[in-house]
């Protein structure tokens, strides 16, 4: 049963206008975080945002005997790993099934302390999201991983980490960073083909060299690490977080607002930039942030697939949907990043938005998920006026994008389990205040 402070009261069909302000990458915090536990003195990680991803990892470190302070008015955190302990599998238990990170934990605790456990794992449920590519890279460098366990998986290393060639048959975000965290004190040098280079994990390998770590990335997505013998702890400022600021620019393209998102950088958003632009998004790049907004007229259709970077990313994909509902005539989308990413469009067609799912590949990309059975493609008619409905959260992205289409409807809605969106949304109800929304 949803609690009543979990359900968000909207009045939608206002233009949402204003300021707001948008702190480091949920995607590079938690992660930078985990690359913390590597050294065994103080790192200061500064732009932190207050969202619930981050108690989770503080929450972990701490389990692990870490020192670890979130200063959360003003986006520090200080965590000083001097000393790690193995905490009990039950009290890291209790955190399973909120987070994936915890997987990430495997590579440092494998170099602090020899051994490492894994609950089961949580995350936004958005397909399978299976951890083969981890634990591959895990057993490549010399861990030995035992499943046998019902509470979760206990990896050791009795022989230490071993640098070695690992190729990813899929340019996955989580398990390039696995390695890196793995491989920085491996002995020897690791080669790592067919590595994700998305910004956040750019944002870690320069954390990782300010370490102390060698990594150097090659234009053909090979990532090599020479391994070291130590690291330090580092200060670093957490790069921006590049899908709340996409995500509010959907919500000012939709509601036909014009938002200034303070912090918000051109760089990561080039290929979002170049989306908003064609469907007839207005924007203005200061040193400041960029500033988004509906021109007025009609939106135009896109075709649009979301890809691994420098390509659109897939969790840009969900709240730009609910503004292509917005847009006149027919857009299609073809999801090649998760088989299961269209759910959240189920509740958009009660609301009187024009959808429809397709197995097939409706794109020229090589997708993984050609003839799976996949509802992995969608096809969007607009413009189709939004009226207000009951909606459950499902997931984190799919959440904030229900949150746009209740603040673009007419009417009332009311957005249930919106508790989810705090995982990834910082303060996201003062936010929503200061840009005029009306909501309880
Ligand atoms: C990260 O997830 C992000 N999460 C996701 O953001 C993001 O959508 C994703 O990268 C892609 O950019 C965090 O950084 C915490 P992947 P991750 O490994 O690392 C398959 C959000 O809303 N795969 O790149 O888990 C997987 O199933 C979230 O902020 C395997 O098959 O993503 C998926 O289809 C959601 N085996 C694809 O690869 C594996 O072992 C990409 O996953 C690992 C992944």
């Amino acid at each position: 049963m949803t609690r009543e402070d979990d359900v968000l009261h909207v009045v939608g069909g206002k233009p949402l206008g204003g300021e707001i302000k948008v702190r480091g990458a949920k995607n590079l915090v938690s992660k930078a975080m985990v690359a913390a536990l590597l050294a065994p003195g103080t790192s200061v990680l500064k732009n932190v945002p207050e969202i619930r991803d981050v108690q989770v990892v503080s929450d972990l470190l701490r389990l692990h005997g870490v020192d670890t302070t979130v200063d959360g008015k003003k986006g520090i955190v200080t965590i000083d790993a001097s000393h790690v302990e193995m905490p009990a599998v039950s009290d890291v238990e209790t955190l399973s099934g909120s987070s994936r990170i915890p997987i990430l934990f495997s590579g440092p605790l494998l170099h602090r302390l020899g051994e490492a456990f894994i609950p089961s794992l949580g995350g936004c449920r958005i397909g399978d999201r299976p951890i083969d590519y981890h634990l591959e890279t895990l057993r490549k460098l010399g861990a030995e991983v035992d499943k046998e366990h019902e509470d979760g998986i206990h990896i050791t290393a009795p022989h230490g980490l071993k640098g070695t060639k690992i190729h990813l048959p899929y340019p996955s975000v989580g398990a390039t960073e696995q390695t890196l965290l793995a491989a920085v004190l491996a002995e020897g040098k690791t080669e790592l083909s067919g590595a994700a280079i998305e910004p956040e994990i750019m944002d870690l390998i320069a954390i990782l060299q300010k370490m102390g770590a060698i990594i150097s990335v090659d234009v053909d997505r090979t990532i090599r690490i020479e391994g070291v013998k130590q690291l330090k702890g580092y200060t670093h400022t957490a790069l921006t977080d590049r899908i709340e600021a996409a995500s509010w620019a959907a919500a000012a393209l939709a509601t036909r607002g014009d938002i200034f998102v303070k912090g918000a950088t051109q760089p990561e958003m080039m290929t979002f930039l170049n989306v908003y632009r064609k469907i007839g998004g207005e924007f203005n790049v200061t040193d400041e942030g960029i500033r988004f907004w509906h021109p007025g007229g009609d939106l135009k259709p896109v075709a649009i697939e979301t890809d691994v970077h420098p390509g659109f990313m897939t969790d840009w994909q969900q709240p730009l949907v609910v503004a292509l509902t917005q847009a006149k005539g027919l857009s299609i989308v073809h999801e090649t990043v998760y088989e299961n990413r269209f759910g959240f469009t189920e509740p958009l067609v009660k609301m009187g938005a024009t959808v429809q799912l397709y197995r097939e590949c409706l794109g020229s990309l090589p997708c993984r998920f050609e003839q799976h059975n996949f509802e992995h493609s969608a096809v969007i008619f607009g413009q189709t006026p939004l009226e207000g409905r009951d909606i459950d959260v499902p997931d984190l992205r799919g959440g904030f994008s229900h949150l746009i289409a209740a603040l673009t409807a007419t009417g009332e809605s009311n957005v249930r389990g919106i508790s989810l969106i705090d995982r990834g949304y910082a303060d996201f109800r003062g936010k929503l205040t200061a840009l005029g929304a009306d909501f309880n």
